[in-house]
């Protein structure tokens, strides 16, 4: 193969992968390939990796999705139990007869993947012992290019020899995670990792996007995060790091409960709910990349209009009252009956009273402790105090005060991740 066409750079292909007249005759063009990799577990790639891929395919691209996490999510999401003979990424990964066709099975229309198993735990120490065993998996996915315009890899929570063999093969990197100190703080691992790698099995390695999922774009801690993740990452503009022209895509992967319920009835986020905020974030995220990597497209398959907003009814009128109900309620409050002298003893009615009270619940008193402390001296009212404040409110905040600090004063937060 020819070296130029195992990259892509940034550049339009000049032949539709999608084929066309003369296709035939050019040498198959290696799959947009990337990596969508965290090693912190449940940021979301598995939920990237299945909802984008589908979204990809439903713009007329063939996608080919590989999982690569022995706990296999992104087979279930398919709702797809694969059958004992069915051959899956370990039989790729370690049987040197096994093709990807042999592994391929059929989600949707131009969407195929290749399921994992829980083996596939195992295959770390198998591989292992293998020669060349980072890059088995680009060996193995060269037999299918001419088969598919985009290849997800969705790895595991680890950077282990699985995630690198993702390396191996990416052209790209995403990093799925949510604005948050922590995740922020894990980059620093995983961008040596990929550093590492482009230091001999696959130099044109490129960290081009940040996928922030799960996102809340309301909080004042993502914004100070996002702002953070991006004044670092402009610090290695020119430089020469994989990650040099790393952004954070948008749009931002809102959270939104429909991603979290879709695998559950194995389908995507287009088969289960098309209209939902994570369906239009990842159709948008799609989009977004089919442009860039200068894919050619039709419209999305199964877009169908959102459907307009009701108008608010208007207020109807009041009706107007009964005349029963109008003169009742004109009609003077009867005043509550005094107990007639000698009928009930003042004291039995003041006893009757302050049961009543003590078997009202408490709770309604907990609003004013501070005024009843107030008149039991400075002790009770320090005491009062606290005990107003729920216990969430008391706990240490340093972290989301050290972004807050950051983002006002420009200073950089301790991230420590991107100072390679
Ligand atoms: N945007 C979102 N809104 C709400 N829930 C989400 C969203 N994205 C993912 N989830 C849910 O969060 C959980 C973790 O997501 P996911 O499995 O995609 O993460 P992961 O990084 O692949 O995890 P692991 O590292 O364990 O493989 C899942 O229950 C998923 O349904
Ligand atoms: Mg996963």
């Amino acid at each position: 193969m020819e070296a130029p066409q195992e990259t892509h750079g940034t550049q339009a292909p000049e032949v539709s992968p999608l084929g066309g007249a003369g296709a035939a005759a050019e040498p198959p063009r290696k799959p947009r390939t990337v990596a969508l990799l965290n090693q912190k577990g449940g940021v979301g790639k598995t939920t990237s990796t299945v909802n984008l891929g589908a979204a990809l395919a439903r713009y007329g691209q063939r996608v080919l999705l590989v999982d690569l996490d022995p706990q296999s999510n992104l087979s279930l999401h398919f709702g797809v139990e694969c059958a004992p003979e069915q051959r899956t990424v370990r039989d790729l990964l370690l049987d040197p007869e096994c093709r990807v066709q042999d592994c391929v099975q059929r989600a949707r229309p131009g969407l195929d993947f290749v399921p994992a198993v829980t083996e596939l735990a195992l295959v770390e120490g198998e591989l292992a012992q293998l020669e060349g065993m980072q890059a088995v998996l680009r060996d193995k996915l060269r037999e299918a290019w001419g088969d598919y315009d985009v290849v997800l890899l969705d790895c595991p929570p680890s950077l282990g020899v699985l995630s690198v063999n993702a390396l191996t093969v990416a052209d790209e990197v995403f990093v799925p995670m949510q604005a948050h100190y922590l995740p922020l703080r894990g980059l620093e691992k995983l961008l040596q990792t990929v550093h590492l790698v482009s230091q001999g099995l696959n130099p044109s390695i490129r960290v081009s996007g940040i996928l922030l999922c799960m996102h809340d774009g309301s909080s004042s801690h993502a914004r100070a995060v996002i702002g953070e993740i991006e004044s670092q990452l402009a610090q290695f503009r020119g430089v020469d790091v994989p990650w040099s022209g790393a952004a954070v895509l948008d749009p931002a992967v809102r959270r939104n409960i429909k991603l979290a319920e879709a695998p559950s009835f194995g389908k995507t986020i287009f088969d289960y709910a098309p209209q939902c905020p994570g369906a239009d974030d990842y159709r948008r995220l799609a989009l977004g990349l089919i442009d860039r990597w200068g894919l050619p497209h039709g419209g999305f398959e199964g877009m169908e209009p959102a459907a307009p907003r009701r108008p608010r009814a208007a207020k109807s009128p009041k009706r107007p009252k009964s005349p029963a109900k109008a003169a009742a309620k004109s009609a003077p409050k009867p005043r509550r009956a005094a107990p007639a002298k000698g009928a009930a003893s003042t004291k039995s009615h003041a006893r009757a009273k302050a049961a009543a009270s003590a078997a009202r619940p408490k709770a309604k008193k907990v609003g004013r402790p501070a005024r009843a402390a107030a008149a039991r001296g400075p002790a009770a009212r320090a005491a009062a105090k606290s005990a107003k404040r729920p216990a969430a409110a008391r706990a240490p905040r340093a972290p989301a005060r050290a972004v807050r600090r950051a983002a006002r004063t420009g200073r950089s937060l301790r991230s420590g991740g991107l100072s390679l």
